[in-house]
C-alpha cells in the first residue's frame, strides 16, 4: 500500500503542551500556516478546531491521537474537546483509510430505492465489509446516515463527489474510473522515485 503521508512531514515526538502528558506528532510548517489562515474566519479558537483537524487530515489521511494531540497543543484547546469534535462530524477520520472513501447512504429514502442492492455490489466488487479498506488500499466502504439528496436516491459519495440515482452498472463504471486513476497515479509516483534514484546514483 503506498503511502498517504506528504513527505514534508516529518514526525517529531515532543512531549504534548496540552498538559495530558501524551506524545505528540508535530504539525508541519504547511499545517500550521493553513491553520493560521483559517484563525481570520472564525471568531474564536475552539471554532477553529474542525477545520484544524480537517487540514491535518488532508495532509496525513487520517487523525491519529498524535495527530490530534498536536492540534491541540497548537490551539491550546483540550483534547477532550477536539475529539468530540472529530466523533460528531464522521468525515474526520480516527483510523487510517483507503484514498477513497465510499459513503454509502443507508437511510429510509435510499434504504427504498435499493441501497441494499448496491451494497451488495459493492462488497462482491471490492471484497470488503463496511469499515474495511481493500488490500491495494484504494477504497474503503462506510455506511452513513441521509446524505440530503433524498429526492435523487440511491445516493453515495466517494471521496468529496456526489453520486445520486445510482444503479449497479453506474457503481461499476465509478470504482473502476477511480482505480485506474489511482493505479495511474501509483504509477507515475513509482517512476518519478525511480529516476530520482537513478539520478542520485548517477552523481
Ligand atoms: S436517505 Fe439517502 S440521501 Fe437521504
Amino acid at each position: 500500500m503506498s503511502s498517504i503521508f506528504e513527505p514534508e512531514i516529518i514526525e517529531v515526538m515532543e512531549h504534548s503542551k496540552s498538559g495530558q502528558g501524551k506524545p505528540t506528532a508535530s504539525l508541519s510548517t504547511t499545517e500550521k500556516e493553513e491553520i493560521d489562515r483559517e484563525f481570520s474566519h472564525y471568531e474564536d479558537k475552539g471554532s477553529v478546531g474542525l477545520e484544524a483537524l480537517r487540514i491535518v487530515q488532508k495532509h496525513r489521511g487520517w487523525v491519529s491521537d498524535e495527530s490530534l494531540h498536536a492540534v491541540s497543543a497548537y490551539l491550546d484547546i483540550p483534547v477532550a474537546q477536539l475529539e468530540s469534535v472529530a466523533t460528531y462530524f464522521q468525515l474526520i477520520f480516527r483510523q487510517p483509510v483507503g484514498k477513497e472513501v465510499i459513503f454509502l447512504c443507508k437511510s429510509a429514502s435510499c434504504w427504498i430505492m435499493g441501497c441494499n442492492r448496491l451494497q451488495e455490489k459493492i462488497q462482491n466488487k471490492l471484497q470488503i465489509k463496511p469499515g474495511e479498506t481493500t488490500e491495494d488500499g484504494i477504497f474503503t466502504l462506510l455506511e452513513t446516515p441521509c446524505l440530503g439528496d433524498c429526492d435523487k436516491a440511491p445516493v453515495m459519495m466517494v471521496g468529496e463527489e456526489m453520486h445520486r440515482n445510482l444503479t449497479e452498472a453506474d457503481i461499476d463504471e465509478i470504482l473502476d474510473n477511480k482505480a485506474n486513476i489511482n493505479r495511474a497515479e501509483g504509477c507515475r509516483h513509482n517512476h518519478a522515485e525511480g529516476s530520482r534514484h537513478a539520478d542520485k546514483s548517477a552523481d
